[in-house]
């Protein structure tokens, strides 16, 4: 199975509550798998360029600024249809809707990921109570 094209998108400003094929939460500031499946979903277009990778390695020409050298796929594991994409530093930002779309020699084929981010609450009341204890200094 020789997978030719591997395409992961965010869509931004799409609401979390799109039904997904899989929901992933990770956690701020650490390493985080999505799962790139070939199962299943619908068509639609993308808006941000997330990994893409073909001609057998990785094209990140019109990679987005925000994912620079924070994303990789498991190269030795893309010819046995495991397309999973690891994103390093996870952002608040990063919440969202993926796209992962694949084709191969059998058909093409896309699947949706929910990803959230954990943690960043206690980031964001940490944040609050430094500056609480600045203020009352
Ligand atoms: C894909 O490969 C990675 C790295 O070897 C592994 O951690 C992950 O579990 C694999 N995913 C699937 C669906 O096989």
């Amino acid at each position: 199975l020789q997978c030719w094209l591997v395409l992961i998108l965010l869509y931004d400003h799409v609401s979390l509550a799109v039904v997904a094929d899989t929901d992933v939460s990770c956690i701020f500031m650490e390493t985080c798998m999505l799962p790139c499946s070939s199962e299943g979903g619908t068509v639609s277009a993308g808006d941000i360029t997330v990994h893409s990778f073909y001609h057998n390695k990785d094209q990140l020409e019109r990679q987005n600024q925000r994912f620079r050298g924070r994303t990789s796929l498991f190269n030795d594991q893309i010819s046995a249809g495991n397309a999973s994409l690891q994103l390093t530093k996870v952002e608040v930002q990063d919440e969202g809707r993926y796209k992962c779309y694949t084709s191969t020699i059998d058909g093409n084929k896309e699947s949706f990921i929910n990803l959230k981010i954990d943690g960043k609450s206690s980031v964001l009341s940490l944040f609050l109570l430094i500056i609480l204890i600045l203020l009352f200094l």
